[in-house]
């Protein structure tokens, strides 16, 4: 990066204003693109998929991420690898389709055999002194969180994973996600900053809105309100609400399963957050009628009233752990003004659509939720297109969330530029 462009960087992060929304050049500007890529999806841990991605050996499994292109592998001893997807004769994509299953990995320019280690294994013409050991892949980082993946494209992935894993494994192993199958993957394009996607979903201020199915199983006391506006009806239904996170929390914690609200996401590198919340009506699970779309539960579980765990990280992902099924989301960034939202619907390996679930009831929720937050982003992404655009100012009770990814981006970029 140009000492200039870094400056303007800088001096774009010390005018932002905590508490507000960002200076129009963060969700437009071609060169603060290019530093999110390097800065933050270049040098942290981003979600991109599940284990369920490679449920067996040879299974394989491309992400693409800006200019890379990242192949992650199920090898024979059932490890999970990941690699550039870059052959390393001429450079050419290995594999160039999302999901494929192989013996070896075999680049179909001049066929140089990879195996499912990323070791060279055969190339053709290319003498006696040819080091085949100097040519394996390129690997990537990468760990699984309970089953959900993640990479890092840095040299030196931050540390701190291993921190969030240990918090977060109690939480997550329960429902066994390793052990789920993808009922249904949905690739919508949003078209907006990856950003305005984030900041979308940390808040739910928009939801009574313009979010009629989304209602239905989440509280709208659950993400905040200003109790100076509310009324009488308003602040006894909140307090029925704080009455059954404290009962129920404390019947899923003496079950087993942590349920408490873990909240780091602005002042760790690997930022993130967590909680068990009540679902309303039967308590459930987020489907159209908050019953369990699967009647086949997850791992070991038995009681179908779990609510839903939450786990959102930074920069990319959100997820929804219930009883029967979890719903992913890892956000990637295509252009300043297009974003991949990639949401994966998991249900037991053995549940059989139309026997154990339905896929319209197990998907209802989130794909209308998702088609709606789409158009939000697009308009939002319209609106700070304009010269009349300023940051505005979050709400205190509502957006806390939305502010505290604004600080950890802001943050991790000036982390970036400092040399
Ligand atoms: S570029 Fe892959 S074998 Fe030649
Ligand atoms: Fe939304």
């Amino acid at each position: 990066m140009a000492a200039w462009e870094c400056q303007r960087l800088q001096s774009l992060i010390a005018a932002r204003r905590p508490g507000h929304s960002l200076a129009a050049p963060f969700y437009t500007a071609a060169d603060v693109f290019a530093a999110d890529l390097d800065l933050i999806f270049g040098r942290h841990w981003i979600q991109v998929g599940v284990e369920p991605d490679v449920p067996e050996p040879g299974d394989a499994y491309t992400v693409d991420i800006g200019p890379w292109s990242v192949l992650i592998v199920r090898d024979d001893d059932m490890g999970i690898r990941a690699f550039h997807n870059v052959c390393r004769h001429r450079g050419a994509r290995l594999v160039d389709s999302e999901k494929a299953t192989v013996g070896n990995l075999v680049c179909r320019y001049h066929q140089w055999t990879y195996g499912l280690d990323g070791r060279l294994l055969f190339a053709e013409h290319m003498g006696k002194d040819f080091d085949r050991a100097c040519h394996g892949l390129k690997p990537v980082h990468l760990r699984s969180l309970a089953g959900l993946l993640f990479i890092c494209l840095a040299d030196e992935p931050p540390a701190d994973f291993d921190a969030v894993a240990r918090v977060m494994t109690p939480y997550l192993a329960p429902h066994d996600l390793a052990n789920c199958k993808i009922a249904c993957q949905s690739d919508l394009i949003e078209k907006g900053n990856w950003k305005l996607t984030m900041e979308n979903n940390r808040e739910c201020y928009h939801c009574a809105g313009n979010h009629p199915e989304l209602t239905i199983p989440l509280f709208a006391y659950g993400f905040g309100f200003s109790p100076e506006e509310a009324d009488e009806t308003d602040l006894l239904q909140a307090a029925r609400y704080d009455r059954m996170v404290c009962d129920l929390g404390a019947r899923w914690e003496a079950g087993g399963l942590p349920s408490r609200v873990v909240e780091h996401l602005d002042d760790m590198v690997t930022g993130f957050r967590t909680q068990r919340l009540p679902i309303d009506g039967s308590g459930q699970s987020q489907t159209l009628d908050t019953r369990v779309a699967s009647r086949r539960l997850l791992g070991r579980l038995t009681d179908p009233q779990l609510g839903g765990l939450s786990f959102w990280t930074q920069p990319n992902s959100w997820h929804h752990f219930m009883s029967d099924h979890i719903v992913t989301f890892s956000v990637i960034p295509l252009d300043a003004d297009n974003t991949l939202v990639r949401t994966k619907w998991l249900v037991h390996r053995d549940a059989v659509e139309g026997v154990d679930y339905d896929l319209d009831n197990l998907t209802g929720v989130w794909q209308a939720t998702n088609r709606q937050d789409a158009d939000l982003v697009e308009l939002a992404h319209a609106g700070v297109r304009s010269p009349a655009y300023e940051p505005g100012p979050y709400s205190p009770f509502t957006e806390g969330l939305v502010d505290q990814f604004c600080n950890w981006y802001v943050s991790r970029l000036a982390a970036g530029l400092t040399p």
